[in-house]
Parts: structure tokens; sequence; C-alpha cells
């Protein structure tokens, strides 16, 4: 009985054995001869009635305390497992007059729980979706694994900006004497990383590009930084982000198909391993009906004309509004393509039979508007040396040089992929210690 997780209990339904339950009291009521407390051990959306004799119940058996119980395991007068406790051992109390913030008899708002993010993983809805959120990662690595793609760690240091946007965090060490040291050497306040001017990561895909042209098709998932101003329902300062990079691809349908099945796969596997966690954040949650259909395609073109007859066309980059404003004319997942070059990074390729364009693809969905930004990579050496945007990328222009192939790939955000999954309106809910814009307390 090593494993003894309350879900794993009530799979196995080994009723008239004793067993062991730890876990947090969730709920509690108190009645003459027996008290009735629901525990939870956080791993499942799965909760066991435990009933407590009366003489065994403590005054630290409260709501919100953690506990180790004993007792045998019975079918209630209903045919619901429970366990009948002998032996109750309050192993942390939790006095709630003490200024816990949670009370089982209240719904506390996402708002109101997002204040007390060391204590909101005891919440029913944060621990739903960080659930959700593990079998998300597993979906995705199995996935690519089926596919045979390799896992690449990409690095967090590194000395590009790769989108260009100006949004990129520098890294200084915090540390009088190193500082002192290297002025002293006659390096310039900018570039203190010993020598180098260096940023958190706000994208992998350089060096995936780099290990793609010798590897074939790799995919890296971690953790990615930006330092847009913006305190909106969809952005953060660190969030996650699946890179994908396909050898010998040369076509963005390539690339759509795969991003297609992706999201795909994941929302079917994912509502059926964690069904009674998508049931706890929301009851309404339905199995989407695009689900079923292909996702529309539009051109950046073809997507100004539907907003225009809408009264929303503008010409620039789509605002939330003008995104939502298309998903929701395409009933569902839709692929913006072809875009004027103007509007996106360097090292997107030119469109061939118009060179005002590049190949590149938003996908909007319903929730989030953009999840996923691709593009078919420049592979001509004289077209991205006119376009790049520093000396330093110099490896980056080499890469055409030698056995250079075409490749293109993508980016998804892990945490608005969670928003559309799971109906989230917050991305502050879908991780359990968010950073944005003056938020790094903890
Ligand atoms: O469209 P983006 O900027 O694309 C890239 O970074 C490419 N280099 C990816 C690639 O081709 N390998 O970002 C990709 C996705 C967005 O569509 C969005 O889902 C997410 O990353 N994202 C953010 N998520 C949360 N907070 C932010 N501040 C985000 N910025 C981008
Ligand atoms: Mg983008």
């Amino acid at each position: 009985r090593k494993y003894c997780a309350i879900a794993a209990i009530v799979e196995k339904s080994d009723v008239g054995s004793i067993t062991e339950v730890k876990g947090w009291v969730r709920n509690l009521r108190v009645q003459k001869e027996f008290s009735f407390a629901d525990i939870s051990d956080g791993s499942s959306a799965q909760k066991l009635q435990i009933i407590i004799p009366k003489h065994l119940k403590t005054e630290q058996l409260t709501y919100g305390s953690s506990v180790k119980i004993k007792g045998k395991l019975s079918l209630s007068p209903r045919g619901q497992l429970e366990i009948l406790a002998n032996e109750v051992n309050v192993v942390g109390p939790c006095v709630v007059l003490d200024g816990y913030p949670f009370n089982p008899r209240t719904a506390h708002p996402p708002e109101y729980t997002r204040q007390y993010l060391h204590l909101r993983s005891r919440t029913n809805y944060i621990s739903a979706l960080l659930r959700i959120r593990s079998a998300v990662v597993k979906h995705i690595h199995d996935f690519f694994n089926s596919r045979n793609y390799i896992n690449i760690h990409t690095p967090i240091l590194t000395s590009n900006d790769c989108e260009g946007a100006g949004e990129v965090f520098k890294v200084q060490p915090d540390n009088e004497d190193t500082i002192k040291a290297m002025m002293q050497e006659g390096k310039d306040k900018d570039s203190l990383y010993f020598g180098l001017k260096t940023f958190l990561t706000v994208s992998g895909q350089l060096h995936l590009e780099a290990i793609c042209r010798g590897m074939g098709n790799v995919y890296t998932l971690g953790p990615t930084f930006r330092a847009e101003n913006s305190r909106s329902r969809l952005h953060l300062s660190e969030f996650y982000m699946l890179e994908a990079e396909l050898a010998f691809c040369e076509n963005i349908v390539q690339l759509q198909t795969v991003i297609e099945e992706l999201l795909k796969y994941i929302f079917t596997e994912t509502r059926n391993t964690n069904e009674k966690d998508i049931y706890l954040i929301d009851k309404e949650n339905k199995k989407p009906i695009w689900l079923d259909k292909p996702f529309v395609t539009l051109t950046y073109d073809e997507a100004q004309l539907i907003l225009n007859t809408k009264g929303s066309g503008t010409g620039g980059d789509f605002n939330k509004e003008q995104e939502l404003i298309l998903v929701d004319h395409c009933g569902g997942p839709v692929f913006v393509t072809k875009w004027p070059k103007d509007m996106k990074s360097f090292y997107m390729k030119e469109c061939n039979n118009d060179s005002s364009k590049v190949d590149a693809l938003d996908l909007l969905t319903p929730v989030t508007g953009e999840v996923v930004g691709g593009s078919l990579r420049e592979d001509n050496y004289e077209k991205l040396k006119l376009k790049l945007p520093s000396e330093r990328l110099h490896w980056y222009l080499e890469l055409r040089k030698f056995g250079n192939i075409p490749t293109g790939g993508f980016g998804l955000g892990l945490e608005r992929l969670l928003q559309v999954l799971c109906g989230v309106n917050n991305i502050k809910d879908t991780l359990p210690f968010p950073r944005w814009p003056h938020n790094c307390d903890m």
C-alpha cells in the first residue's frame, strides 16, 4: 500500500479493508453522534467522506486542517464509498479565526484568491487548474514523442531579442565588486553580464532553428519572459511557451496541420483525463463544436475585409476585439496567414508570389484571440543578411551556409491554451505564481 492516493482508494473500492488517508479537510459537518469530513489529498478532484464517531473528534479537527485518518472502507446507505474512522490524527491544525482566508460556505472568486497566492492551491478552482496544467504538459510531450520530435532545452540567458519588439529584460550581476571589476576592465554599463549585453529569453526559436538544422524536428517547452507593460487578462511577464521547429518544411500548410492536430489532441486527451477537474472549474464547460471541424484559414487581407464589413477594419495589426470578432465570424479557431512584412519579425520568409508579405500565421481562438504565432523561416542567405537586426546574430545567418534546409515553426502560449481549454478569463489563474508588471512579491 505504498501508493494510497484517494483516487486510487476509490478506484480499488476494497470495501471492508482498513485504509489510511492523508490530506486536508475540505468540508466538515458536526452532528450529535458523528462528524462528517470530506478529505482531499490534492492529487485529484476525488474527495472521500470520513465518518468520525463523537469520541474521536478533537477540537483541532476543523475545516482546513491536515489529517491522517485510519478506518474501515465502507459503503454508505446510498452506495457511496466512505471511511468509518477509528483513528484521527490532526497533523496541522488550521485556526480559521487566525486569518485563514477561505471557508467552505462562500464561493471565492479568482480575484479574491489571487490575493493569497501562497494558500490558493487549497481551493478547488486553482488545484483543478494546476492538475489540468500538469496533464496538458504530459499530453504535449506525448504528442511530440509519438512523432519522433526531439525535446531540446534552449537557454534562458541569451544575447538575442528574437521578436525584436524591445520587450526584453536585461540581466546583470547584483554584486558591487563584480560590477566594479567589469567597469575597470572598460566594459560599458549595458554590458555587465561578463562583457555581453544579456537578456532573459523572449523565445527559444533561434536556438531551436540551429538544432533543427542538425537533428530534424525538435521542440521545447520552457519559461519565456516579456517586459510588456501590459496588465491585461492575457499577458504575463513570465510565461511558458511550447515551440516546435519542423525540418524540411516548405509550406505553411504543413505547420497548420501540426498545430491543428496538436490542439485537437490536447483538448480531447485532457477532457478525458481531467473530466472532473474541468467540471470543478466550469460546470457548463462542454466539448467545443469546433473540435470535430477543420480550422478555418483566412489571409490577412481577407480578415481585414471581414472586419471592414463589420465596421472594425483598421489596416494595422489586429487588436484583441478584432481577433475575437474574427473567431466569432468563423465559429471557432482561425488561422490568419500571409501577413504584411513590416508587421512581423525579421526571420520570417517572404511569400513566393508577393514580396510585401511573409509566410507567417497567427492562430486565433475563442477566449484569448491569438494563442499561436509561427512562420516559415527565411532560408535565403542573402535575403536574411539584409534583414539581420544585429551583428551578434552572425551565427544565425551562418546556419544558412552549411547544409541548410527550409524550416518552419511556431510558439504556443501554455497559459493562453489553458484559458481556452478551461474558459478561464484571467491568465493569472493558470499558473501557481503569476508574474505581471509590478507583481513579483512571492
Ligand atoms: O507570437 P509570439 O511572440 O511568437 C514567438 O515568440 C515566435 N518566436 C514563436 C516561434 O515561432 N517559435 O509568441 C507566441 C505565443 C503567443 O501566440 C501567445 O500565445 C504567447 O506566446 N505569448 C504570451 N503569453 C502570455 N503572456 C505574454 N506576454 C505573451 N506573449 C506571447
Ligand atoms: Mg504573436
